[in-house]
């Protein structure tokens, strides 16, 4: 029973949860068992295997042996496990710890709809039982069935059970989640789960199963807006193909051939002009947690990143400066003015937190305003800021596509939820960029037509440094060099757009936005045309590059720094120590060589 077999079919989506050893894995194990899906003749395998070694049989052995078994991929993927009831299908995530847990409920093909959450009897409410009730709560997930487990080891009583039962009930209600059902169970004896427990006559609920044939199915995705974290651009340039591929896994909603597309944050569009499913054909693609992928009707450069709507139907914030809640689980603890990186469906950013306005201990719930940081298990209230603008919604439209991941030195670290979006100084220019390119015209001649007529990638090579170096003498040179060896390539000076396009504003350091605004602009105009644009300005700073970046394509930005030191915070392609050397314009040369903006000699295109 593979995804790929199960999807059409009615199918729920479940996360597990609860405090270490409290038995996730036994009961899993019990309801594949009594559900029927498990490979015939796997569990006397694994009872004799136990017999042999001289162990008790433990459920956790069954589920680890189908892991291992993993080609089959018959009721076992990583860590989701399929099975199902009459009713219909199950996919049940098993996360062994809190990182686990996270990332499966944020990254992951993982859509949990519902959670059980299992307590030991014996043991009552632990610390992981209060978490993984917060975690689940702040992401979002509203229907949830409690397990008190191991009821044969306090001789099925009443009492414990309704302690423990009025225990957590209080704590989930501070959240606001009221669970559905609590379930005396015990996983190893298999009360309750399947068949109801005689000695347990006293409880006249569900059983686990009969509680998930109650769970309903989320809204289905399809009739939620349209939403695609775009993946990657596929081209097959070698195989005459000019299409480029537009890849991801849709979160939401139904994409048709000929619906317009927009993308965020770029406000770039189209037309859809063929499905691509890597599996099969269809008419129209629907959320289904597989991959798939559309082409254009026009030519239209589309990065890893940006989220793709559908014109006609709400549009997802756009921001730098986020409100978040998020949940530290870092061994170090959160804090400003260092930089972490965020994932937000395929986006990618640098983030700081700004400020953090309240921190919560996620066990005790207990909240204090005008902390500093944020430590391992608290939840905060925050604010980031990131270092490019991102697409997001908030959990009322879609939950998916607001959840993130803070990554610390390539570790998961935190996760969260957006909660707002807010402006920032470069609001205005962003808003106004993506106006351009939501009006921009698509030229009938593609971006690879170009790229193989004139031999090169269209690129802005940036030339900055401090003001007594010689950067014009520099791009003349470059400019003469690759004009010479056959190039299609343009020096700008900036005299050429202040007496002429900016002869409208003045020469102030307020003004100086706008400018670079401007220039951008042109740039932008330029480098659609295919040329390789060389442009000098004196100490670039950081911030000056992010209004360059919001305005053109950043991965056609080559940023060189001439002589040293480097005087500013910004961060550049290649340092040239020596400008006036006879080197530096090979040094340039190799290093837009090495970044297929120039084309080799033997390459084609
Ligand atoms: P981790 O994945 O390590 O967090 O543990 P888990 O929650 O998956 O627990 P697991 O199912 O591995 O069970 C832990 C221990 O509790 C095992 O030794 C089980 O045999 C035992 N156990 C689980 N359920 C029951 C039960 O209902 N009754 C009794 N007596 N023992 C149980
Ligand atoms: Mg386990």
């Amino acid at each position: 029973m593979t995804l790929e077999r199960i999807a059409g079919m009615e199918r729920l989506s479940l996360v597990i949860g609860g405090h270490v050893d409290h038995g996730k894995s036994t009961i899993i194990g019990r309801l594949l068992a009594d559900t029927g899906s498990l490979p015939e003749g796997k569990l006397l395998q694994v009872r004799h295997a136990c017999e042999r070694a001289g162990t008790p049989f433990e459920w956790a052995f069954l589920l680890d042996a189908l892991k291992d078994e993993q080609s089959q991929g018959i009721t076992i993927d990583s860590a989701r496990v399929f099975f199902r009831t009459a009713k219909r299908h199950y996919i049940i995530i098993d996360a062994p710890g809190h990182i686990e847990f996270l990332r499966n409920m944020i990254t992951g093909a993982a859509r949990a709809e519902a959670a059980l959450l299992v307590i030991d009897a014996n043991e009552g409410v632990q610390e992981n039982t209060r978490r993984h009730g917060y975690m689940m709560s702040l992401l979002g997930i509203r229907q949830l069935a409690v397990l008190i487990n191991k009821m044969d080891l306090v001789g099925f009583d009443r009492d414990v059970f309704d302690r423990t039962v009025v225990e957590y009930r209080g704590f989930l209600a501070q959240l606001d989640v009221h669970p559905e059902a609590f379930i005396p169970v015990s996983g190893r004896e298999g009360s309750n789960i399947a068949t109801r427990e005689e000695a347990m006559s006293w409880y006249t609920g569900p059983t686990v199963l009969e509680q998930l044939d109650r769970f309903v199915p989320e809204t289905p995705p399809v009739e939620k807006p349209y939403r695609m974290p775009v993946q990657d651009v596929y081209r097959f340039p070698q195989l005459g193909d000019n299409r480029r591929i537009v890849a991801g896994t849709i979160e939401g909603g139904v994409l048709r051939v000929g619906d317009e597309v927009v993308f965020y944050p770029s406000g770039k569009r189209g037309h859809v002009r063929t499905l691509e499913g890597f599996n099969r054909p269809a008419a129209a693609q629907v959320a289904s947690g597989e991959a798939t992928g559309f082409t254009l009707e026009e030519q239209i450069y589309v990065q890893r990143g940006e989220l793709a709507t559908r014109a006609t139907e709400a549009a997802p914030l756009v921001a730098t400066r986020l409100k978040a809640s998020i949940f530290w689980l870092g061994r170090r603890p959160l804090v400003p003015r260092k930089d972490y990186l965020l994932k937000l469906g395929s986006a990618r950013a640098t983030m700081r937190v700004e400020e953090i306005h309240r921190v919560v201990d996620a066990s005790t719930l207990e909240g204090v305003a005008g902390r500093r940081q944020v430590e391992r298990h608290e939840v905060a209230e925050c604010t980031l800021t990131l270092d490019r603008a991102i697409a997001f919604d908030l959990p009322d439209r879609c939950v998916t596509t607001g959840r993130f991941v803070i990554v610390e030195d390539y570790e998961i670290c935190g996760g969260g939820i957006a909660q707002a979006a807010l402006t920032d100084h470069h609001s205005e220019v962003r808003q106004r960029v993506f106006l351009r390119n939501y009006k921009w015209e698509p030229s009938s001649i593609s971006i690879e037509q170009r790229a193989e007529r004139y031999r090169q990638q269209p690129a802005l090579v940036l030339i900055t440094g401090e003001k007594e170096i010689d950067r014009k003498a520099l791009a003349r040179r470059l400019e003469r060099h690759l004009f010479e060896i056959g190039n299609v390539v343009y020096f700008l000076g900036i005299g050429n757009v202040l007496y002429g396009l900016d002869s409208d504003i003045e020469r102030t350091a307020e003004d100086r936005p706008e400018h670079l605004r401007r220039l951008a602009e042109v740039a932008n105009v330029m480098l659609n045309a295919g040329v390789i644009l060389i442009v000098t300005a004196v100490e670039l700073t950081s911030e000056d590059a992010e209004l360059l970046r919001i305005t053109i394509d950043s991965s056609l930005i080559e940023t060189v720094w001439v002589g040293s030191p480097v005087t500013t915070d910004i961060s550049y392609d290649l340092l040239l120590e020596d400008p006036e050397g006879e080197e530096a314009v090979q040094q340039i040369k190799h290093r837009l060589r090495e970044r297929g903006v120039l084309f080799r000699p033997w390459q084609v295109g």
